[in-house]
C-alpha cells in the first residue's frame, strides 16, 4: 500500500534555540533562504505524499501562513513583473494539501502523533520531524515509502551516529538483513554507551501503521509526564515488526545550533551565487 498522509509534527519549544523561538516557531528558521519545514514538505511531495498534517500549539501560527497565499504580496511581485521572485513563493499554497491540528498540551512526540488519529484513519502512515532536514538524490521518504512496501512492516529511518553521542538518541537493536535494512528486536531510549545496544541511532522518519494510535492512548506517560513515541515504537516492533532503514543522504538536526549552521553551510555550498564567496570567508576565519 502507497503512502500517501504525512504527519508533521511542530508543536514543540524549541528551547535549544531561545530566544529567537519565543516568538518565531523554530520551524521557519531559514537553511538559506527556505523556512526548515519547507524542506520537509518538500519532500514529503517528492515522495508521493498528497495530503500532511501538521501538528502545532499556540504561537505556531505563523508555520500555517506559509503554505497559504499571500495575496497582497503575490499581487505586488505579479505588478511588478517580478516573476522570478513571485515563483518562489506563489505555488507553496497549492504544493500539496495541508490541514493542521493543534496540540493543546506539549505532551510529548508521541502524544502529538496522536492528535493525527482521525484524519490518518486506517492506513500506513509516514512521520517525519519539522525540523529534521536530509539531503539525498532519492528523497529519504520515498526510500522508506519503498522499503516499507517490499516489506510491509512499519519503518523507522536510522543513522550511524559516534558511540560517545548514543546516549543522545534512541538506539535499535537488531538484525542486519540486507545492505540497509536491519530487523528490529527492541528500541533502547537513551542508552550509555557501554549498555547501547548498537551505534545505530533513531532520526525523525518513521512509517507506522494505525496500530500506533491504540498503543499511544494505552502508554502511560513517562519521562517529564509526556508520552514517548519509543515507548509505542517498541509495543508495535512487538505486534508487527519493524524495520531500521540505513536510508542514503546527509542529515542535519535542525533543531540543534550545530546542526542548523552546518545544513545552512551544506545547502548554501549548492548555490553557485553563493558558493565562492561563502568558501573565501570561511578561508578568512580558518588562519
Ligand atoms: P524536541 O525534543 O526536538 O523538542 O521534539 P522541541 O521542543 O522541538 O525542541 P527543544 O528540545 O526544546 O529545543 C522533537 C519533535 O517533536 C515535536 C517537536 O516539534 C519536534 O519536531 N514535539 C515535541 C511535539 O510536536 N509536541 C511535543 O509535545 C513535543
Amino acid at each position: 500500500m502507497k503512502i500517501k498522509k504525512a504527519v508533521i509534527p511542530a508543536a514543540g519549544y524549541g528551547t535549544r534555540f531561545l530566544p529567537v523561538t519565543k516568538a518565531v516557531p523554530k520551524e521557519l528558521l531559514p537553511i538559506v533562504d527556505k523556512p526548515m519545514i519547507q524542506y520537509i514538505v518538500e519532500e514529503a511531495k517528492a515522495s508521493g505524499i498528497e495530503f500532511v498534517i501538521l501538528i502545532v500549539n499556540h504561537g505556531k501560527e505563523a508555520i500555517e501562513d506559509h503554505f497559504d497565499i499571500n495575496y497582497e504580496l503575490e499581487d505586488t511581485l505579479r505588478k511588478k513583473g517580478n516573476n522570478e521572485l513571485l515563483s518562489l513563493i506563489d505555488g507553496l499554497s497549492e504544493m500539496i494539501k495541508i490541514v493542521s491540528i493543534r496540540q493543546k498540551k506539549p505532551l510529548g512526540l508521541g502524544h502529538a502523533v496522536l492528535q493525527a488519529k482521525n484524519l490518518i484513519g486506517d492506513e500506513p502512515f509516514a512521520v517525519v520531524l519539522g525540523d529534521d532536514i536530509i539531503d539525498s538524490e532519492k528523497p529519504c521518504l520515498l526510500q522508506m515509502s519503498e522499503v516499507y512496501e517490499k516489506y510491509g512492516k512499519p519503518v523507522i529511518a536510522v543513522q550511524k551516529v559516534p558511540r560517545e553521542d548514543v546516549s543522545r538518541y534512541g538506539i535499535i537493536k537488531g538484525k542486519q538483513a540486507g545492505n540497509s535494512i536491519y530487523m528490529l528486536e527492541d528500541v533502547v531510549e537513551k542508552p550509555s554507551p557501554d549498555k547501547a545496544p548498537s551505534d545505530l541511532a533513531i532520526i525523525g522518519r518513521y512509517i507506522l501503521t494505525p496500530e500506533i494510535f491504540e498503543i499511544l492512548e494505552d502508554t502511560s506517560s513517562g519521562a517529564g509526564g509526556e508520552i514517548q513515541l519509543t515507548d509505542g515504537l517498541k509495543v508495535l516492533l512487538m505486534k508487527k515488526g519493524m524495520i531500521g532503514y540505513r536510508f542514503e543522504g546527509d542529515r542535519y538536526d535542525g533543531g540543534d545550533k550545530l546542526g542548523f549552521l552546518l545544513a545552512n553551510i551544506a545547502y548554501a555550498m549548492k548555490r553557485p551565487e553563493i558558493k565562492d564567496k561563502l568558501l573565501e570567508c570561511m578561508a578568512g576565519y580558518i588562519k
